[in-house]
């Protein structure tokens, strides 16, 4: 018996199942990579695993040997700044690009029927993916990721109801130490990872067995229906991207590598505390607002976001034919952007 028969039998699998399901024709609007922007944070994902278990090896998930632990992957190890910069420059791209994924999926409308329930899975992806970036940012312990653990911790406090559970819960008890270190560390190398691996799985499924949406542009007629193959010609086409990306990268962590902060200081208060630029929105507002209205603004917003489709639908049957949403949207876009404006430019 040769190896290869011998490997047949003792793994059977159904070539011809395979290839019919990873062979579903794609809509040609999607040789464009701005609307397939949905592959981008799947590949910063995998990249986001391969160096964050690089990382792991050598992290120490303790207060006292935290920053000293990546002040040693960044100075010391053999390539540590270099796996450290592209962790970090991967996570930078993975948010943005989970970001203008989003709104293309929204301005094109694609969330429609029957596609709620996957815009659902998408709004918690997107979730998980900046709770992947505060965890991650907190593992450091240097002034101004502790600083921002803090604020983080008291924003989730203020929460209505179980806000003072919650709190506890993120802390590991009454104060931000060891245990809140300890449970950042298991949130972000364990818990999330497998999270979003499941979630990915439901959202792709979804997306295979729904069809990415037939997209009609204003010169086309609205009968013709153009396709092309998956393999290899799709294939082909994202690894080109994948290639592209790598490439950029690779050139931002060469060119504007890691540093290291000062180290955490629970009694220093900084005079400027800054999160990442991904929560610049949410601290702008809660520097207008106050605390009650810190947290309950982005908790209606994400609660809007779960629900937009049936709002959509809602509006679709009181001003059919007007495009509210696209509107609101746009305002929405927009309002943004002045908050994330506002909070580099101003303190
Ligand atoms: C880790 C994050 C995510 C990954 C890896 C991912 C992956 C993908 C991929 C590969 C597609 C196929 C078409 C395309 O590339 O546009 C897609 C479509 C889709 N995604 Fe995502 N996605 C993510 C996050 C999101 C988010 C945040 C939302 C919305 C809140 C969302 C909603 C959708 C919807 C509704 C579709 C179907 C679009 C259509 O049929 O035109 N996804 N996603
Ligand atoms: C299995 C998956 C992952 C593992 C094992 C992992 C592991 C780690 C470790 C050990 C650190 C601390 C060392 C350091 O700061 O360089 C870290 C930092 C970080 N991680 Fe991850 N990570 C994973 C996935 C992700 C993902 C998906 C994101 C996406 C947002 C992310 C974002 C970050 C960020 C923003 C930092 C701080 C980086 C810095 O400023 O140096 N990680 N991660």
């Amino acid at each position: 018996m040769s190896l290869a028969q011998w490997f047949k039998t003792s793994f059977p699998v159904d070539n011809e199942a395979l290839v019919e399901m990873s062979s579903e024709p794609i809509p040609n609007h999607l040789k464009k990579w701005w609307w397939a922007l949905g592959g981008t944070p799947l590949y910063m994902f995998v990249v986001q695993v391969i160096t964050g278990l690089l990382l792991v090896f050598y992290y120490q998930p303790d207060v006292n040997g935290a920053y000293d632990s990546i002040s040693r992957i960044t100075n010391e190890l053999p390539y540590g700044w270099l796996i450290r910069s592209i962790h970090k420059w991967s996570a930078n791209i993975m948010i943005a690009s989970v970001i203008l994924h989003m709104m293309r999926v929204f301005f094109t409308q694609t969330y429609r029927k029957p596609r709620e329930l996957n815009w659902m899975f998408g709004v918690t992806l997107f979730l998980l993916t900046l709770i992947f970036g505060f965890s991650g940012y907190s593992l450091i312990f240097e002034q101004m990721s502790y600083w921002a653990m803090k604020v983080g911790t008291e924003i989730a406090g203020a929460t209505p109801i179980i806000g003072d559970w919650l709190a506890t819960f993120i802390k590991g008890g009454e104060d931000l130490g060891q245990h809140t270190l300890t449970r950042m560390h298991i949130f972000h190398v364990m818990i999330l990872p497998l999270a979003m691996v499941a979630l990915i799985g439901l959202h792709v499924y979804l997306i295979r067995t729904l069809g990415v949406s037939d997209l009609h542009f204003k010169n086309e007629p609205k009968t013709e229906k153009k396709t092309f193959p998956f393999w290899p010609d799709h294939a082909t086409t994202e690894l080109v991207m994948v290639a592209l990306i790598m490439f950029v990268l690779i050139t931002l962590a060469l060119l504007f590598p890691v540093h290291m902060g000062e180290r955490a200081n629970p009694n220093v208060t900084p005079i400027h505390i800054k999160p990442e630029w991904y929560f610049y929105p949410v601290f702008r507002w809660l520097k207008l607002t106050n605390l009650f209205w810190g947290v309950m603004g982005p908790m209606i917003f994400i609660a809007i976001l779960y629900l937009w489709p049936f709002i959509d639908r809602f509006f679709e049957k009181i001003a059919p034919g007007k495009d509210l949403s696209f509107w609101i949207g746009i305002l929405g876009t927009l309002i943004m952007i002045v908050f994330f404006l506002w909070e580099i430019l101003g303190h």
